[in-house]
């Protein structure tokens, strides 16, 4: 392959689908279009993942104690599924997509489990890692009329809320999703995220890893 296809082929990767968001209207109809920023994942870890993790995490935690911890390296590649195993697998899918090449290798910073009850925010952040996760082991019963209010710009109690670029016309900048056990989402380390705290009953227990792809 010459020097020119190979630039061609690593510009390729911020080159935007052309889905279509949306089509409204009557005939000329108009289709909208939402071609830029950050790709967010979404996949599965299997039930009997979920339920090794949190056998492993509730010798650690104390029920209604809030808490986050480090998973042991030897907790990630345990099991058929393995957090590791099923994390690599989202984390192969997911640069495929967005950039059309295999992932030749992972290093895995670390993973961790953040554990917390009623009223315990988790600020704006983002991670140190170059793509990062969250995946969902329990949640929470939030206060029904809590879930119906919407947070200032839109972010639910509870949920996780990615944002980028602030306010600006004509333009989306936040996404909040409700956390369903199992569930395990990618993202960019740099992509801003966070969760307004919850009133409701139970654990919101979530793991989180970051990793680097060289
Ligand atoms: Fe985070």
């Amino acid at each position: 392959m010459d020097s020119e296809t190979q630039t061609l082929r690593r510009l390729r990767k911020y080159e935007a689908e052309h889905v279509v968001y949306s089509s409204i209207g009557e005939e000329p109809r108009m289709d909208l279009l939402a071609p830029f920023g950050p790709l967010i994942g979404r996949t599965r870890i299997p039930d009997d993942t979920v339920r090794y993790l949190n056998s492993e995490a509730d010798r650690i935690l104390t029920p209604g104690k809030g808490a986050e911890f480090l998973i042991p390296e030897a907790t990630c590649r345990t099991g058929q599924h393995s957090l590791m195993d099923c994390v690599a697998h989202g984390i192969e899918l997911y640069v495929r997509a967005c950039e059309g090449e295999s992932v030749r290798h992972i290093d895995f910073d670390v993973f961790w489990i953040v554990s917390q009850y009623a009223g315990t925010p988790s600020p704006v952040h983002f991670h140190s890692g170059e793509l990062s996760g969250v995946a969902y082991l329990k949640v929470p019963d939030v206060d029904p009329e809590q879930e119906q209010q919407s947070y200032i710009s839109g972010r639910q109690a509870g949920h996780i809320n990615f944002l980028i670029g602030g306010k600006q016309r004509f333009s989306r900048s936040l996404i909040s999703f409700k956390p369903v056990v199992g569930d395990l989402y990618i993202f960019p380390g740099w992509l801003l995220h966070g969760a307004e705290p919850f009133q409701g009953t139970g654990e919101r227990r979530s793991l989180a890893f970051n990793s680097r792809l060289p």
